[in-house]
């Protein structure tokens, strides 16, 4: 039998697939159980290099639903869980909050409740990794000192407070009933496979589609970057090493202005895919960048202490936001741009 059972959920979406593929690579005696909904952001083909794996299986399945988790537990006997499936993006959250509630709250008691059954007796043995977010813990002013781990939680959107509300979840279920919870929370990730609805994929698609650029507001605010493969570099070691109970913040030592990111991507879409001739007004990839109304309850900056991390565990993020943004340009132009302009050979 393998090592590790490892219930990963929502593993179909951006960070999830990513992290399947990369734990499966660095930890081939262990077994991952991918549970996905497959709602519109869980995408098998982001999978593809996992499949037919012998320590991999998909089950299409909801983490709500009690019964299946039930039959999961017994049947892959598992011993750990790494909990990334959630609705994600904010600005659904704010025309619908409702499958956030479902998801984000009731799928994470579900998990919970379902694992302390199995792992009643020796508990301790089996750990329970919650995938968080930096957005639990609010804003901050540009100048302000950056979150740590002892912040109170302070969420202004229905997306964040319903992140929130999972978390206390579960730090309740490690205080209470003595479950080995870690909790990670996560700066903004970027990458390839990312959904377009996110800032990064929308200033890409945009572009190579040649339409405007939306940016909120003035364009100040503040988010910290970090690329998708350090992200899971940082769970595997928070997973493997974190203590019980623990929370930690990962961030990639990169904060920067949406105005500036925008133009940053724009800049290099102008050497790494020159505009059509045809594009009549628009002479740089910038000239489609277009302010609309601010997104309600829009925080402004967020920016994480990571030391914790990086002192008790040896964490560092590897790559360059630079680095980053030229793979995921790379990735995009296969996908959306092949699509939006088939007569160029790009990439
Ligand atoms: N993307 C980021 O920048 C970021 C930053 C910090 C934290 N996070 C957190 O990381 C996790 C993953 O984020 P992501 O960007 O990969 O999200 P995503 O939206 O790309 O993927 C979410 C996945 O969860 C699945 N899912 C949704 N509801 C489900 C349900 N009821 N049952 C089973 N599966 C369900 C979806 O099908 C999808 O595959 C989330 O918990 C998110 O809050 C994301």
């Amino acid at each position: 039998m393998r090592s590790k059972r490892i219930l990963v959920t929502g593993g179909a979406g951006f960070i999830g697939s990513h992290f399947i593929s990369f734990y499966l690579d660095r930890h081939p005696n262990d077994e991952v159980i991918n549970l996905d909904k497959l709602t519109y952001a869980g995408r098998l083909e982001h999978l593809t290099e996992v499949e037919g794996r012998p320590g991999y299986t998909f089950v299409k399945g909801d983490i709500c639903d009690g019964d299946l988790l039930d039959h999961l537990f017994t049947k892959y006997d598992i011993t750990d869980i790494i909990h990334f499936a959630a609705e994600s993006h904010v600005d659904q959250a704010i025309r619908n909050a409702d499958p956030f509630i479902m998801t984000n709250i009731q799928g994470t008691y579900q998990l919970l409740k379902t694992a302390l059954n199995h792992w009643k007796r020796d508990r301790h043995n089996h750990r329970f990794h919650h995938i968080s977010t930096d957005e639990v813990y609010g804003t901050l002013n540009p100048g302000d000192a950056p979150f740590t781990e002892q912040s109170p939680y302070r969420p202004n959107n229905p997306y964040s407070a319903s992140k929130a509300s999972a978390a206390l979840l579960v730090r309740s279920f490690h205080k209470t009933h003595g479950l080995n919870t870690v909790i990670t929370h996560c700066t903004n990730n970027y990458g390839p496979k990312q959904h377009e609805e996110k800032l990064i994929p929308t200033i890409i698609h945009r572009a190579f589609t040649l339409q405007e650029i939306p940016i909120y507001g003035d364009g100040r605010q503040i988010r910290d970057w970090l690329f998708v493969r350090d992200h899971c570099e940082a769970l595997d070691l928070v997973f493997h090493r974190g203590m019980a109970g623990e929370e930690y913040n990962i961030g990639g030592h990169c904060e920067i202005e949406n105005q500036a990111l925008s133009e940053m991507i724009c800049d290099m879409l102008d050497v790494f895919c020159p505009l059509p001739i045809q594009s009549g007004k628009i002479r740089r990839y910038r000239d489609l960048i277009t302010h609309v109304a601010d997104r309600p309850g829009h925080d402004r900056r967020y920016a994480l202490d990571t030391s914790k991390l990086e002192n008790e565990l040896g964490f560092k993020p590897r790559t360059n936001l630079k680095d980053g943004l030229r793979e995921t340009i790379q990735w995009m132009a296969h996908t959306s741009l092949k699509a939006a302009r088939p007569e160029e050979n790009v990439g």
